[in-house]
């Protein structure tokens, strides 16, 4: 039986870098070893070169002709053809084992003449053993040998941030799914996990280890009520809700009146905060109908001669959104007068009313207990919402966005991620403190509020939590099909990268430079992957790896639609299908069930 595994020889040592020149009497690319077929020189497979009592282990990164040394490229040119037909490889050293204990990064070097030889099962099982299983997770098995499964470090993955990028259908959800299922399975009994769900693609999957906060839950399927009172939103996220443009002036005009109400719900509540800590950012309850209500009427307003006396008909209702009638200005110089000092926002009040009003965006405006009434009172503070998000008996939260409206979910995610970070930051010494109590943030399609260059508040707050986020126990975990459109110093924080079938090349520009050096040429493999197959790298792992993710049980909801199978079913009785498609349409509603 054939136990010979040496493939060739070094002729060439440039740091990290390593040349070797196959043998002569490799009798075939597809040596049989024990039994076991092996294939040389796969682009992104192992090879091993012995040193006496140690191993050093590479990663083959070219093969063929640009894999040549240069001397004797030129040497090729000159007609000088020595060369025969042998073949040449480059591989780059990863790791070092001695005994049984392997490590990444090497002690030494190798010199040229050393022996290069193929990997066995049993060196594989040497580079990815001996995880330590307490704080390891199993996401697949690895792709050169599908009887060795695939671990990832759980403390580098949260500690050090992780990306999961790849082309639309590559098993980008999947893999998380696959992921997050590993972390529940641990009985970690105090793992906090936060998935921001865009499109609302968990629910399904992560059932039973999760809690769903969504717009327009639904109760009997146990999901609960996502609210986001808008006096938690800062200043500026608030006003960009409502259309119109403003002025500086009148922003700031807007600003103070935000801030004195602010503060006169401190005052009548007796809440314990300073007054001169509050600005218009605080996240303190205010009641946006009395706001409305106060500019909306000083807007409005006529005065006779005496500039006191006004001329009001009817009073308006700030709780029903209904504005005061005063009697029209004079024409001329004939009372009654209008204000002066007006601001001429009446356009910008208007958007404020009609967006109060539009049932998609309840979950801001009538949002339950967390609903201040006209002195700035409410039932709940934002202290129960965040038990509701961070402090739930189980692992998983899901946070389904897939009822706010599209334009403003990026700036809604961001306001969300900056209420969670803001809380872990100031809680930091508490027991439910990053610290003490790890959160994993889950965002998924990051680049919609990630976008590169943009100066948002989500792409601001999850720039503060790339780079801060470790020293207060929050971690992130990135999924985009859009790695072009990210944010380069994110994709750099990020200490894990998952990779999976990427097609285009701009995004795969933009993980080489995220990537460490001599790997890049791996990323070359990338368009070449299976459906759920992926190079992890990095911190969360031993050693680059080619993975196959599991297949979840239950897939994200965007699962692909069978065409195929679905076009074979018989037509169905669509005539009424269509009224209730309008009906839903017209009430901005998804299910017929839902309020
Ligand atoms: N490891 C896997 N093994 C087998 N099938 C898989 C695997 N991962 C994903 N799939 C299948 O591939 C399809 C797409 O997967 P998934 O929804 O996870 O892709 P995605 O990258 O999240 O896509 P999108 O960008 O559209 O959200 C699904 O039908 C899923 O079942
Ligand atoms: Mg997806």
């Amino acid at each position: 039986m054939n136990k010979q595994t040496e493939i060739g020889e070094i002729i060439n040592v440039n740091g990290n870098l390593i040349s070797i020149q196959l043998s002569d009497n490799l009798k075939s690319n597809m040596p049989v070893i024990d039994g076991i077929v092996y294939r040389v020189g796969q682009i992104g497979s192992f090879l091993k070169i012995p040193l006496g009592y140690a191993n050093l282990y590479g990663i083959v990164t070219q093969i063929g002709a640009n894999a040549i040394p240069d001397k004797l490229k030129e040497l090729l040119k000159e007609g000088y053809d020595k060369l025969g037909n042998r073949q040449y490889l480059n591989l780059v050293l990863v790791g070092e084992q001695t005994g049984v204990k392997f490590d990444r990064g090497v002690s030494q070097s190798p010199t040229t003449g050393d022996k290069v030889h193929l990997v066995t099962i049993n060196d594989l099982e040497i580079i990815y053993g001996g995880f330590d299983e307490k704080n390891s997770i199993t996401v697949g098995n690895i792709s050169v040998s599908e009887s060795l499964s695939a671990k990832i470090d759980l403390n580098k993955l949260v500690s050090r941030h992780c990306a999961i990028l790849g082309s639309t259908g590559s098993g980008k959800s999947n893999s998380v799914v696959v992921l997050l299922n590993a972390i529940a399975n641990k009985e970690f009994k105090s793992s906090r996990i936060l998935v921001i769900d865009p499109h609302g693609e968990y629910n399904d999957s992560l059932k039973g280890r999760s809690n769903v906060y969504k717009i327009n839950a639904n109760a009997s399927l146990g999901e609960k009520e996502l609210f986001i009172p808008f006096w938690a939103l800062p200043f500026h996220e608030l006003i960009s809700i409502f259309s119109g443009n403003l002025s500086d002036s009148n922003q700031d005009y807007l600003r103070s009146k935000i801030l004195e109400l602010k503060i006169e719900t401190v005052v009548k509540n007796k809440m314990q905060v300073e007054k001169e800590i509050v600005s218009a950012d605080s996240p303190i309850p205010f009641s946006m109908n009395q706001f409305w209500f106060d500019l909306d009427d000083y807007e409005r307003k006529t005065y006779g001669k005496d500039k006191v006396t006004e001329w009001l008909i009817k009073k308006g209702d700030p709780e029903k959104l209904i504005s005061s009638e005063y009697t029209p200005a004079g024409i001329g110089s004939s009372e009654p007068y209008l204000n002066n000092n007006r601001k001429g926002i009446l356009g910008f009040l208007d958007s404020v009313r009609v967006k109060m009003k539009d049932s998609r965006y309840r979950f801001m405006f009538k949002s339950g207990d967390f609903n201040p009434n006209l002195s700035g009172k409410t039932k709940k503070d934002l202290n129960e919402l965040l038990i509701g998000w961070l402090g739930n008996e189980k692992p998983i939260t899901i946070l389904d966005l897939s009822g706010v409206p599209s334009e403003i979910t990026s700036s809604i995610s961001g306001t969300l991620l900056k209420i969670i970070y803001d809380a872990l930051f100031w809680g930091q010494n508490l027991s439910i403190g990053g610290k003490q109590q790890p959160l994993l943030i889950i965002l998924e399609e990051a680049h919609t509020y990630l976008k590169a260059g943009e100066n948002s508040v989500s792409s601001r707050t999850v720039q503060t939590i790339a780079k801060e986020g470790r020293k207060y126990g929050v971690g992130l975990v990135l999924v985009t099909q859009r790695p072009s459109e990210l944010d380069e110093t994110v994709l750099s924080q990020c200490g894990t990268m998952i990779a999976l079938r990427m097609n285009n090349s701009k995004d795969r520009g933009h993980i080489k430079s995220a990537i460490q050096d001599e790997l890049q040429t791996m990323i070359d493999l990338l368009p070449s992957l299976r459906t759920g197959e992926g190079i992890i790298s990095g911190e969360g792992v031993r050693i680059p790896s080619r993975v196959k993710f599991y297949k979840a049980s239950n897939t994200p909801k965007s699962s692909d639609p069978l065409a195929s199978e679905r076009w074979r079913e018989e037509k169905k009785d669509i005539a009424n299908e269509y009224q209730k498609l309008l009906d839903l349409w017209r009430n901005q509603k998804l299910k017929e069930n839902n309020k």
